[in-house]
């Protein structure tokens, strides 16, 4: 039967399976769920197989919450036998379908763990295979011909067993099991700061770094303490206002970019300056009003506080115009996560509508998610 594969991390099973069987339904797609408590994987099986392609083409990966990646089967699982391996993946593949590319993936748990040693293994010669039998296209061919710009997953779900199935590359992960790999800073004083990294590097497309993330610009860290978020804003050469009753990193002091304010991050006001605001048309043709000029570029929030107080914080900031983005990190520690989560994104929907916003379960995220916000229509401002 075919079924469409997500990853998530191991113990939101069930919060992404709510999300894609309600997702889904808007495009009248619809389904049963399989999944297993802590296996970091989902199976949506499609009651019509033929939507499996609509979905994947209409619903942006981004979109998905709690989804770090995902893939249509296109093979049962298959039962591997102790020697020839890759014949046997070759034959139940067959050659009607071209990929551009092979993810060798693994639930992302610590049996999965052990298994990509074995991936890592199978990976060369099946690779080889594959590109004999053309089911992988040519190196540097990004096209695949039939599935056009397809990916083929082969989901090893232990030795003895693998899924297979394809993504299409233009809403895919760019990472193996959507994880991006990012080396801890030494420099950093929390392991935090891979969030911010992560976020940053999800969010914000790479060729804007340099007018959107760059040095010169301003930013205010709520729940700072002891540094880990600030680092990346000052190794990124922005002035950072960090606000936290608990210490700050003396590194991180030292570096002269840093004020530090010890007190409550909700009562925190940035400093004074006429923020005018100006109508500006969206691509859909809308009116919207946005700030000519912020005091602020970027606000981060990492306070561990209830969500629902954070979200009214947000909304307060971009309505009186104190920043142009944000980045904030929601603690989800409670039951039902993600119908909190429906309804913390349904208040923003309706309070900011002047607002673009994006959330997202990254991987260094544990018990939360990293909501992402700027307005609508993007103004550089003068100084930059
Ligand atoms: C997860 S830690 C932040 C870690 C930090 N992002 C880093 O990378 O090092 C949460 C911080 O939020 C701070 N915090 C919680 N509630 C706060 C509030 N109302 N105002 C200011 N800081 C707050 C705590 O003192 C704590 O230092």
């Amino acid at each position: 039967m075919t079924a469409i594969v997500l990853y998530c991390r191991p113990g939101f099973e069930k919060e992404c399976g709510a999300e894609i069987q309600e997702k889904a339904a808007w495009s009248e797609v619809y389904g049963y769920l399989q999944l297993t408590k802590n296996q970091g994987v989902v199976y949506f099986h499609l009651n019509n197989p033929e939507d499996g392609e609509t979905l994947m083409k209409s619903m942006p990966l981004r979109r998905l919450i709690f989804a770090r990646q995902w893939f249509m089967t296109v093979t049962e699982k298959i039962a591997l036998p102790d020697y020839n391996r890759v014949e046997a993946i070759v034959e139940a593949l067959g050659s009607e379908w071209q990929y551009a590319d092979l993810r060798m993936e693994t639930p992302d748990t610590n049996d999965g763990k052990e298994l990509s040693k074995f991936c890592r293994k199978l990976a060369v010669p099946l690779r080889q295979a594959l590109r004999k039998n053309k089911v992988l296209t040519e190196k540097g061919n990004k096209e695949g011909s039939n599935k056009e710009g397809a990916i083929l997953h082969a989901l090893f779900l232990s030795g003895k067993e693998v899924i297979f199935g394809f993504s299409l590359v233009h809403n895919t992960s760019a990472h193996v099991m959507g994880i991006p790999r990012l080396k801890f800073p030494n420099a950093s004083p929390s392991r935090s700061t891979l969030k911010l990294d992560e976020a940053f590097l999800h969010f914000i497309p790479r060729d804007e770094w340099e007018t959107r993330l760059t040095s010169g610009m301003t930013a205010v860290d709520l729940g700072a303490a002891p540094g880990g978020w600030t680092y990346q804003l000052v190794r990124r050469g922005m002035m950072v206002t960090s606000i936290d009753n608990g210490p700050m990193a003396e590194s991180l002091m030292e570096t002269g970019q840093v004020k530090h304010r010890m007190m409550d991050g909700f009562k925190y006001v940035p400093q004074k300056q006429a923020v005018y605001w100006i109508v500006r048309e969206t691509g859909a043709g809308k009116k919207v009003s946005i700030p000519d000029q912020t005091p602020i570029d970027w606000l981060v929030c990492d306070m561990i506080e209830k969500p629902q107080r954070v979200i009214d914080m947000v909304i307060n900031w971009f309505t009186e115009g104190y920043c142009r983005e944000a980045v904030i990190n929601l603690k989800l520690p409670m039951a039902k996560k993600y119908d909190i989560v429906k309804e913390l994104l349904e208040k923003l929907h309706e309070a900011l509508p002047n607002c673009y916003y994006e959330a997202k379960h990254l991987y260094y995220d544990r018990d939360e998610i990293t909501l992402f916000v700027k307005y609508k229509v993007h103004r550089v401002n003068q100084r930059n």
